[in-house]
């Protein structure tokens, strides 16, 4: 079978039905609805405190407290916990980076090993792919913000995820590791990964995602395309400035 064929079998790889999650009076999530083609790249954008990590939060398991539904590739996974989602293909990254600052950056890949097996190979090639070989014995906590950024990618791909969910992957880090990032990104994506990315610049947005869910105080306030999305009044005034 070929990746599309594949992809279309797995199609909505997620869904999401009515969720929602409060704290306290705020409404961080209100009844929100969203499938996710499988083999696309979507991006999630919307003003500070729009719900975008509480989405995240939600959806991988890590935030318990919402209601509502979640599906991966056509399966439950409504209240599991973490590992239990991790483990049938969704990852995700924090929006603050959580490497290991005791373990060395290879022991940082490895910790997240399903199976050992020529798993230090993989490690070591991952960090070929980002131009990071020569910091595996390094600690984590000898490492720039941008690459403990890089680094905390690199794990996660190292469970073969047909899902990732990243929150803000490129913020803090410095032009020349972004280029990797986003090049990455792409080339697992052509590979037939699926991504969900929480991104503010527009530039990447556009050149990214064939779709952009925009949201606003928990609401889904508009999906489509980026030209689609873009003409919307209130994504203009957010993104854009008034003048346009
Ligand atoms: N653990 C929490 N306890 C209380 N309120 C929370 C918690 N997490 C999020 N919130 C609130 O929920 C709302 C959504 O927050 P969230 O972090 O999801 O926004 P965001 O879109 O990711 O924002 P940003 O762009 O700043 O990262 C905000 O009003 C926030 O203050
Ligand atoms: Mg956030």
């Amino acid at each position: 079978m070929n990746t599309v064929t594949i992809a279309k079998l797995l199609d909505p790889i997620l869904k999401v039905e009515h969720l929602c999650r409060n704290f306290g009076g705020v409404k961080a999530l209100d009844n929100v609805d969203l499938a996710i083609s499988s083999g696309s790249i979507t991006g999630l954008i919307g003003p500070n405190g729009s719900g975008k990590t509480t989405l995240f939060q939600c959806i991988s398991g890590v935030d318990r407290g919402a209601t509502g539904r979640v599906w991966l590739a056509g399966k439950s996974i409504t209240g599991l916990r973490p590992h239990r989602i991790y483990r049938n293909g969704l990852a995700r990254t924090f929006q603050l980076s959580r490497v290991f600052p005791q373990l060395t950056v290879l022991e940082n890949l490895l910790v997240a090993s399903t199976s050992k097996l020529n798993q230090t190979e993989r490690a070591l090639d991952l960090l070929r792919q980002v131009k990071l070989e020569s910091y595996a014995q390094a600690l984590g906590a000898s490492l720039s913000y941008g690459q403990q950024k890089l680094i905390e990618f690199l794990r996660v791909l190292m469970s073969d995820p047909r899902l990732i969910l990243l929150d803000e992957p490129a913020a803090g880090v410095n032009p020349t590791l972004r280029a990797v990032l986003w090049d990455m990104v792409k080339r697992l994506n052509a590979r037939g990964v699926t991504f969900m990315i929480v991104e503010h610049n527009m530039q990447v947005i556009e050149e990214l995602c064939s779709k952009v869910i925009v949201l606003a105080e928990g609401k889904v306030l508009i999906e489509g395309n980026f030209r689609e999305i873009r003409n919307n009044k209130q994504v203009l005034d957010a993104y854009f400035g008034r003048a346009r």
